[in-house]
């Protein structure tokens, strides 16, 4: 059996299945409820229970004094809803609402998607979660103080592990130690979340143009936009030298398939690749210019090489686009 739960201050509601604590029903469907541990260690997602009644599965979590408990206070990450619930809550809306935080992780996953990118998952310890907003990245802290970021690639809702996707540039000093060094287990230090490339409320049709592993944030995106059943129409074109840098072109064709208003445009841009491609060719921000002479109705998220955002930041505008609705993250690559 289903309840009702109700965030007085944001004057939303949302449906919590039985045995998934509050905490877990607001993220599936997409409301950034503020946390840190999800296991009712750091109280912060203490929460103003104001009608109805929870439970938890335990005795009252270690973050939640007697007092607090007596006050109507309820941890979010541990309440189980026994009736629908009014509750009085903050909310995550910007990136500036989340406490930057270091982290000690281990590598869980570092598997070749192909010759020049790595997917690595990383685990935090057991008593800690990375809150954040889709689209944002993190820095990986190397022995000597330098950091290199990453964007990450999964969603808020699916943070039991975080998920990056590494390019391999030669003299790159993360990229050359993944590509050779790096194996499972590995401890990573790093720091996030960091970024202000996150999905905006609006209605307008968006346009995501990603250039090379620029798609790890675009896919993060999506993956959090559908589960906040957000679809408004979205165009992906995504930017590569040959097929094979589209290393997951089978993740997009999916979306597309199950989600009608996902269109999916792949663009090439070296020569010797295409003989046997039907799709388009060229560099990816001509190929949106192509296809859409009006840029004025929509959002417009970029995430790539320098030259292809800047390129976008350039043109787009003369082609009817509204500044503020261009969002964009250029990576910046930097060697030894
Ligand atoms: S998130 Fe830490 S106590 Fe709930």
């Amino acid at each position: 059996m289903s309840y009702k739960i109700q965030l007085t201050e944001q004057n939303l509601s949302f449906d919590i299945e039985k045995e998934e604590t509050v905490l877990e029903a607001a993220l599936r469907q997409g409301h950034n409820l503020p946390y840190g541990c999800r296991n009712g260690a750091c109280g912060s997602c203490k929460a103003k229970l104001i009608s109805g009644n929870i439970t938890y599965a335990d005795t009252l979590p270690e973050g939640l004094s007697e007092e607090e408990h007596q006050q109507g206070n309820v941890l979010l990450c541990q309440a189980l809803a026994s009736s629908d619930l009014s509750i009085k809550s903050r909310m995550i809306e910007t990136s500036t609402d989340i406490k930057l935080r270091q982290f000690p992780c281990r590598v869980t996953t570092c598997e070749k998607l192909n010759a020049d990118v790595i997917r690595l998952t990383l685990e935090l310890p057991k008593t800690e979660r990375l809150q954040f907003l889709a689209g944002q990245y993190i820095d990986i802290i190397m022995k000597d103080g330098k950091r290199r970021s990453f964007s990450l690639a999964n969603p808020p809702h699916e943070d039991q592990e975080l998920e990056l996707h590494i390019r391999y540039y030669e003299g790159g000093l993360f990229s050359e130690y993944a590509f050779k060094d790096l194996k499972n287990k590995a401890l990573l230090r790093i720091e996030g979340p960091l970024g202000q490339f996150t999905l905006q409320e609006s209605d307008r049709p968006i346009i995501m143009i990603a250039g090379g592993t620029g798609f790890a944030p675009v896919k993060s995106l999506v993956e959090h936009a559908l589960e906040k059943k957000d679809y408004r129409p979205i165009h992906i074109y995504w930017g590569a030298r040959a097929e094979t840098d589209l290393y997951f072109d089978n993740v997009v064709k999916q979306w597309t398939i199950d989600h009608l208003h996902i269109k999916y445009i792949p663009v090439l841009s070296e020569t010797d690749s295409l003989e046997n491609w039907r799709g388009k060719t060229g560099y990816v921000h001509e190929a949106v210019l192509e296809d859409h002479a009006d840029l004025s109705g929509y959002d417009i998220y970029t995430c790539g090489p320098p030259p292809m955002v800047n390129a976008v930041v350039e043109s787009f505008p003369k082609q009817g686009l509204n500044r503020e609705r261009l969002f964009s993250d250029s990576f910046e690559f930097a060697s030894n």
